[in-house]
């Protein structure tokens, strides 16, 4: 899929919008969530969140949004991660993880964590953390609900 990278603005908020409700991998409360960090990272460029969007056809089709972890020293989280279903294996996933470390990397990232979910519903994002190069280091059972747990993945930078 052809298409650019570009900071999120707040403009792209009713498409990002969209993109978590047709994914149907979030909950209302997730997609709240999504998007207050999507406003405090395009309102506030100090907020500790990096949005950046992937536009393809003149419009988002994806975006990632990550941050320095508060109180550790290199250490990023990659908080959101989403594209349209109408447009995923394309590689904009693969695309939007790619700019994140590499944009993690330049700011001096040396370790990368990614939550997700053991829900059947998750295997897409944990295929692509497992072919990026993402480590399962860690569960937490039943933390998101009874039976369903915290999977967390980790990735060291080279320096
Ligand atoms: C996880 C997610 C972002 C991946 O996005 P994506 O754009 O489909 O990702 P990619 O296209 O890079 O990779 C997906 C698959 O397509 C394949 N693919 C990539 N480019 C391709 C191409 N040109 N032709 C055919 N297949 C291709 C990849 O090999 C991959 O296959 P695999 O899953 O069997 O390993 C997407 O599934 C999503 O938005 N899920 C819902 C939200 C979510 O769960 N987010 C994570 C929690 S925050």
């Amino acid at each position: 899929m052809d298409g650019s990278i570009r900071p999120a603005a707040q403009k792209d908020r009713a498409a990002i919008k969209g993109i978590l409700i047709r994914t149907r991998a979030f909950r209302p409360a997730e997609i709240k969530c999504a998007l207050e960090v999507f406003d405090a990272g395009t309102l506030d460029r100090d907020s500790g969140y990096n949005v950046f969007v992937f536009i393809g056809d003149n419009a988002p089709l994806g975006y990632v949004c990550y941050g320095p972890t508060p109180l550790t020293e290199g250490t990023f989280d990659i908080y959101w991660i989403a594209v349209d279903p109408r447009f995923q294996h394309q590689g904009i996933g693969w695309r939007l993880l790619m700019w994140a470390e590499e944009a993690i990397a330049a700011a001096g990232g040396r370790l990368i964590i990614l939550q997700t979910s053991s829900q059947s519903a998750y295997e897409a994002p944990r295929r692509l953390y497992r072919r990026s190069g993402y480590i399962l280091e860690g569960t937490i059972a039943n933390y998101y609900s009874p039976g369903d747990d915290m999977l967390i993945y980790t990735k060291s930078l080279q320096p």
